[in-house]
């Protein structure tokens, strides 16, 4: 079972949009998949559907009965199933009480792993997509220690080669110290307008950590992004060039995630 948290402390970069999409493409591949929101803003919840305010076993529940005695909510108990795109996909859904979490935690046995603990239950999917946070939080530190994969979204206006460097550097803190088992699937640069020069050099700076670790072809500014949120629509019911640009990359990154679960 390949777990794949989409990280980056920077907000904006196209973590959730990652996971909606990368769901159904992996769905449609066969896979069986579960997507868990693992951010309070609930966005990928939303994404796909649920209102969080309606969410009334969540995250939150799953993470912190496991810190207290009694019985255990389970991540299956609160899954609820998703058509999207032609698959059908498990979500593991959120709201804005997942916040608390971050602050349940900090006095937990092994608060780091509490995560990687409950996913030991989980055995029948192929894949497990985590959405994060936009900060190093407990939460996000959590993913980083229950997931083998690492996918990095960057955008591309606004690149923070610092912020990306102090993420690089807390991936390696936790591979040393709590994950032996994490590697970084890769860099996808997202929202690229190829016409802007900011963007083009954005696009040359990240190329310059191609030799550590993979840059993925960025992923087009579309304006088919926001249309197929008000319109429930994914990438295979929109006809726009940039959709289908987008899609091709997207599907490039599900076929590397399908040959590390074959
Ligand atoms: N390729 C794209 N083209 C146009 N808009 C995009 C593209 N990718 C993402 N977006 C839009 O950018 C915004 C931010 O994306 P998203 O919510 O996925 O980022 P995020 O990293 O999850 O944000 P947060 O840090 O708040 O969780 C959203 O409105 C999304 O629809
Ligand atoms: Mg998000």
């Amino acid at each position: 079972m390949i777990k794949l948290a989409c990280v980056n402390q920077k907000g904006g970069t196209g973590k959730t949009t990652t996971v909606l999409h990368l769901s159904y493409i992996l769905g449609r591949k066969g896979l069986k998949v579960l997507a868990i929101d693992l951010d309070p803003q609930a966005h990928l919840t939303s994404a796909f559907g649920i209102d969080p305010d309606t969410v009334e076993v969540g995250m939150d529940d799953v993470l912190e009965s496991y810190t207290q005695k009694g019985e255990r909510t389970k991540v299956t108990d609160i899954t609820v199933p998703i058509t999207v795109g032609g698959a059908e996909i498990m979500l593991a859904p959120s709201n804005a009480y997942l916040e608390r979490l971050n602050i349940t935690l900090l006095n937990a046995l092994a608060r780091e792993s509490v995560l990687s603990s409950v996913l030991e239950d989980v055995d029948s999917f192929d894949v497990v997509l985590i959405d994060c946070q936009p900060t190093l939080s407990i939460l996000t530190l959590n993913a980083l220690v229950a997931a083998n994969y690492i996918l990095i979204p960057v955008e591309t206006k606004g690149l923070s080669v610092q912020g990306l460097l102090m993420l690089f550097d807390t991936i390696e803190q936790v591979k040393e110290k709590l994950n032996r088992n994490l590697q970084i699937l890769g860099i996808l640069p997202v929202r690229y307008q190829k016409r802007l020069k900011s963007a083009q050099k954005n696009l040359e700076r990240l190329s310059s950590f191609s030799d550590v670790v993979r840059v993925y072809p960025p992923v087009p500014e579309s304006a088919a992004f926001e249309e197929m949120i008000e319109d429930k629509k994914t990438l295979y019911d929109v006809e726009s060039t940039t959709a289908k640009r987008a899609l091709k990359i997207y599907e490039q990154v599900a076929s590397d995630i399908v040959k590390l679960v074959r």
